[in-house]
């Protein structure tokens, strides 16, 4: 579960998150919005790559700015650029990566490279250059390296923005299916609407706060 209460955010004089207070406890969360309306933001608020100017977050009991190691272990974040995220000069090498701290075994740990990859296509690809795959490859890679790791809460900032409608569905699909909480920031309103719960932003503030058919249809006539 994660608890945001009182939250205030700026850079600078841009007033980014405004009053935000919100527990998310279902399994399915979306976030909508305007650009600039501060999805990306509350997006990393949740997992303790901001923290706060003002107010608090809390993830499973851990403060994020207290505890904000710990939240980040607990949070997987899949970034909206994956060039922000891809570290390691191989595809195999940058999904292992995150798995360092689990100091698994030489083996186990490929097992679960190999098993990742070909969940999602990326077999081979195994030895090549992460940097030079396509973007929508990319995307992928930077999903697959953080499901590997299999952290308690996903948030995925537009994880679908790049990618081609087989791996659209390949990526709903694999949200569908997570056993974690998964809290999804999107423009691609298809992929919500079998959503528990959908929180729509406007102005740095959450406006909407229902099941999708209505907070989709709140959406729409915002931004018309
Ligand atoms: N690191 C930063 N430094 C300065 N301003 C920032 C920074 N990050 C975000 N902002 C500003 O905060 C506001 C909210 O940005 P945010 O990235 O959260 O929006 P968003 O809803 O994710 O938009 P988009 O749909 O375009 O991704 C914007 O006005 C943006 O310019
Ligand atoms: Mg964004």
């Amino acid at each position: 579960m994660i608890e945001i209460v009182g939250v205030r955010h700026a850079f600078g004089d841009i007033v980014a998150l405004d009053g935000v207070s919100v527990t998310l406890a279902e399994r399915r969360i979306a976030v909508v919005g305007a650009n600039g309306s501060g999805k990306s933001t509350f997006a990393r608020l949740l997992n303790g790559l901001v923290v706060p100017d003002a107010g608090s977050v809390r993830v499973d009991g851990l403060d994020s700015r207290s505890d904000g190691r710990a939240v980040r272990r607990r949070v997987g974040f899949v970034f909206q650029d994956p060039d922000n995220q891809i570290v390691m000069p191989t595809v195999a090498e940058d999904i292992a990566f995150g798995l360092k701290p689990l100091k698994l075994g030489r083996e186990a740990l490929a097992a679960r490279v190999d098993t990742i990859l070909v969940r999602f296509g990326l077999e081979r690809y195994r030895d090549h250059s992460s940097y030079l795959l396509s973007a929508g490859e990319k995307q992928l890679l930077a999903i697959s390296s953080v499901l590997v790791i299999e952290p308690a809460h996903i948030v995925f900032d537009e994880p679908t923005t790049l990618l081609d409608l087989r791996n659209k569905r390949r990526i709903a699909e694999v949200i569908h299916g997570l056993p974690q909480t998964a809290i999804v920031v999107s423009h691609d309103l298809d992929l919500l609407r079998d959503f528990d719960r959908v929180l729509v932003f406007d102005h740095g503030r959450i406006v909407a706060d229902d099941e999708p058919a209505s907070a989709l249809a709140f959406y729409v006539r915002l931004m018309s």
